[in-house]
């Protein structure tokens, strides 16, 4: 496992559990936006899901993305653990855990720009795409606070400052106060440098230069301007076909999760930029061996029913398993054969209960809307429930 970021709670602090979700304006609810993140599902599904959850039951999301299932638990007053192998999700994700208030978050990209905590001038990455993406001055601010967090990154604020950096690194221009540090760019994913050169030099568009410990402000201000009270929580950061769930300390009455979709490889490219700031190589990265296999339906369904497998074996009896599944359009494959077919495969005791239409791409704002514009068939998602024998 790469990395493993805890939270504690005092055991005698009662959880503040929250019966229905405020409007997704309210402040308590805008750490749920820190940063976008390719194929999430909306905080509604894992909220709506725990409704009838009891307290102190434990919630693990063995593909937790951003981490929406950890902090619709939280907002439950629940404690969780969440598994992605993708540094990106794993950063986003232990962003959603701490109790931090913005001043801290700012205090320390403060100090960390003001050189008070020493440490050698970050060497910047360097060409056509780094010359184009960020201003000098605003590319040197950026790599110092990299530089900081990937020497150390533990805290509380650590984990926030992260997630906040992940949220503002790139995304489009805007005539008003800057949001995002880069030059013009997509929020949800990183476009590749050979594309983002070819339309910065077609429209003649400059790297804007960005005050950063200004944007970092506003961000945290913005998004932990009234976060919700802690629970117990853990990220991990690895491999959940590696994971051994049972060894980590819980015994879970809820898992809740959306695996990759079927034909879904491209985590990591997709994020190459935010890959970049937490560790990753100044180029696309195209490694996959931490993703479920893509490279056939067979491994595919054999990996993830590896996956259920592990996880029922650190939940108790009765445990609830709620899922949101799909397919690719490419791969015009039935997610409810893959489903079923994933769970046989494991041989375990989950029993599927209900299996309930998900709807399309074309209807409504759905995890695969951004699959959905290709001339393939868009394919349904599925909610799948199930219980633990
Ligand atoms: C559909 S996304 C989950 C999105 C999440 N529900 C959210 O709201 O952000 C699937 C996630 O599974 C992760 N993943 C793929 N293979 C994995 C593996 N073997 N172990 C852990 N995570 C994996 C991907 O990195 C991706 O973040």
């Amino acid at each position: 496992m790469a990395s493993v970021v805890s939270v504690t709670r005092k055991r005698q602090e009662p959880a503040v559990r929250l019966k229905r979700l405020p409007t997704l304006t309210a402040p308590l609810l805008r750490l749920n936006g820190l940063c976008p993140y390719y194929t999430m599902f909306p905080l509604s599904f894992p909220f709506d899901a725990l409704a009838n959850s009891k307290v102190d039951e434990w919630v693990l999301d063995p593909f937790c993305g951003r981490g929406t299932t950890i902090l619709a638990a939280r907002l439950r007053g629940l404690p969780s653990v969440g598994v992605d192998s993708n540094p990106v999700a794993g950063a986003i994700a232990a962003a959603k855990l701490p109790q931090v208030r913005a001043c801290e978050i700012i205090a320390l990209a403060r100090d960390i720009l003001a050189d008070v905590r020493p440490g050698p001038v970050p060497a910047t990455p360097q060409g056509e795409f780094w010359d184009l993406a960020y201003a000098p001055s605003t590319l040197r601010d950026i790599c110092r606070i990299r530089n900081y967090l990937l020497s150390q990154c533990s805290t509380r604020v650590e984990v926030a400052l992260r997630g906040v950096m992940l949220g503002i690194l790139h995304g489009p221009q805007t005539q008003k106060t800057p949001t995002y540090l880069s030059n013009q760019m997509p929020r949800t994913y990183s476009t590749k440098p050979v594309s983002a050169v070819g339309y910065w030099t077609k429209h003649q568009m400059k790297p804007p230069e960005i005050d950063v410990l200004a944007a970092i402000s506003r961000r945290a201000r913005f998004s932990f301007k009234a976060v919700p009270p802690t629970t117990l929580g853990k990220l991990i950061t690895g491999d959940s076909r590696k994971c051994n769930f049972a060894q980590l300390g819980a015994k879970f009455s809820w898992v809740i999760t959306s695996p990759p979709y079927y034909g879904m490889r491209t985590y990591f490219p997709d994020h190459w930029l935010r890959n970049w700031f937490v560790g990753g190589p100044s180029d696309v990265d195209y490694r996959a061996d931490e993703q479920l296999s893509h490279h056939s339906e067979a491994e595919f369904v054999a990996d993830l029913g590896g996956v259920w497998k592990k996880v029922a074996e650190a939940c108790v009896p009765g445990a609830k398993l709620v899922c949101r599944f799909g397919a690719l359009p490419s791969c015009q494959k039935d997610p409810r054969d893959l489903f079923r077919r994933s769970l046989a495969d494991a041989d375990c005791r989950w029993r599927i209960t209900t299996i309930k239409d998900g709807g399309t791409s074309q209807h409504g704002r759905r995890q695969c809307d951004q699959f959905g514009t290709g001339k393939n068939k868009p394919v349904e998602e599925i909610d799948v429930y199930a219980i633990l024998e």
